[in-house]
């Protein structure tokens, strides 16, 4: 491909994309997210990846999730993400929302993991060079190190915004108790954390139930789902067995065949039952589902294809629930 091949889409303001502030901030943030976690490492087709990075932008995807450890190889997602930087996206930079992260295991020796300055400084620098950036809008701390001060961690988010390196930092999978430390910290430097990300989808109520989605809100930070397709179970992919192109039959690490369980497939099922009833696709109702809280800022979707983030995108049509819709999800998901 060459340097001219990409010219954004003019409507891609004008597709339904809707944005939501993120906590008390500035910032606007899609509903619908992606992110690289999986399909754009470096045994990926890098044809596949531009496609589905471009279908993104092209209808209002604003917001590219990354972390340095995203592949495999560790750092690949991010080198893919830096090509379409080079090629693509390069003049579409200021409209564009991109996050990275730092927390597990890096590289080899003892600075390479968890939450050290050290660590954590060295990480975004590595990530700035991969993605082809001089700084990203959004930093996160990957995870909570019950081993590092958390002043250490967090002073490094702080002097990483102050050295213009992270628009604005975050926290991903902190337990409450030291989320709420972080909340306090950063704010009281004057770098509010602006979000805070969680894993959140109809079968995974744990943000819920601990009172960390609750708990964002009251510090002013927006909050964002990851995974909220379950990885793919919340989806038509696994209705009729496992294929051979899925994330169950090609991940191995992850998502592994012992999670599609007769219990768990039997709640996919009724849920797919509702979600036709509702005249939407499984997916589309269980990202929907999780948007009808205006508490969430963004849910972050991966995809295989670019076909995937089209049909996701469709959940933005319709994300009002009846109250006997609710209760017949939940009973779904109970199984
Ligand atoms: N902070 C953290 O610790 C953390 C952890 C995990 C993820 N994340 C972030 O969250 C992002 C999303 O995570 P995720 O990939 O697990 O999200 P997900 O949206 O729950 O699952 C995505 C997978 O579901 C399948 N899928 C998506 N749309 C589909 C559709 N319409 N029909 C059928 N199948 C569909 C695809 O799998 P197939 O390969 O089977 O097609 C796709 O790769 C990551 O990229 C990352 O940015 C963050």
């Amino acid at each position: 491909m060459n340097q001219s091949a990409y010219i954004a889409q003019e409507d891609r303001y004008d597709n339904g994309m809707k944005y939501r502030r993120c906590g008390k901030s500035g910032v606007l943030l899609p509903e619908i997210s992606l992110g690289l976690w999986h399909n754009f490492g470096e045994k990926d087709p890098l044809p596949r990846s531009m496609e589905m990075l471009h279908y993104a932008f092209d209808h209002g995807i604003t917001h590219f999730d990354l972390a340095n450890n995203y592949g495999p190889s560790y750092g690949s997602a991010e080198k893919t993400f830096g090509i379409a930087m080079k090629q693509s996206f390069h003049p579409y930079r200021d409209e564009m929302f991109v996050s990275t992260k730092a927390g597990y295991d890096m590289w080899p020796g003892p600075y390479g993991n968890w939450g050290s300055r050290k660590y954590l400084m060295a990480s975004l620098d590595q990530s700035l060079k991969r993605m082809n950036l001089d700084y990203v809008d959004l930093f996160y701390s990957h995870r909570y190190d019950p081993q590092t001060p958390l002043e250490e961690t967090l002073q490094a988010l702080v002097d990483i915004v102050r050295a213009g390196k992270a628009l604005y930092v975050g926290i991903s999978r902190w337990p409450k108790q030291a989320a709420q430390f972080a909340y306090e910290y950063l704010a009281a430097r004057d770098v509010p954390c602006l979000i805070y990300q969680g894993r959140y989808h109809l079968f995974d109520r744990e943000v819920e139930e601990e009172g960390l989605l609750q708990q964002a809100k009251e510090n002013g930070a927006g909050f964002i789902c990851f995974s909220p397709l379950a990885q793919g179970l919340l989806t038509d992919r696994y209705l009729n067995g496992i294929p051979e192109d899925s994330r169950i039959a090609h991940d191995g690490r992850y998502l592994k065949p012992e999670a599609l369980t007769d219990s768990t497939l039997r709640r996919i099922k009724a849920l797919n039952e509702l979600a036709l009833r509702r005249g939407q696709t499984l997916a589309e109702m269980a990202l929907a589902w999780l948007l009808k809280d205006d508490k969430v800022s963004s849910v972050i979707i991966g995809a295989s294809s670019a076909a995937q983030i089209e049909k996701n995108l469709k959940a933005l049509q319709n994300s009002h629930f009846t109250p006997d819709e609710i209760a017949e999800i939940e009973n779904a998901c109970k199984g």
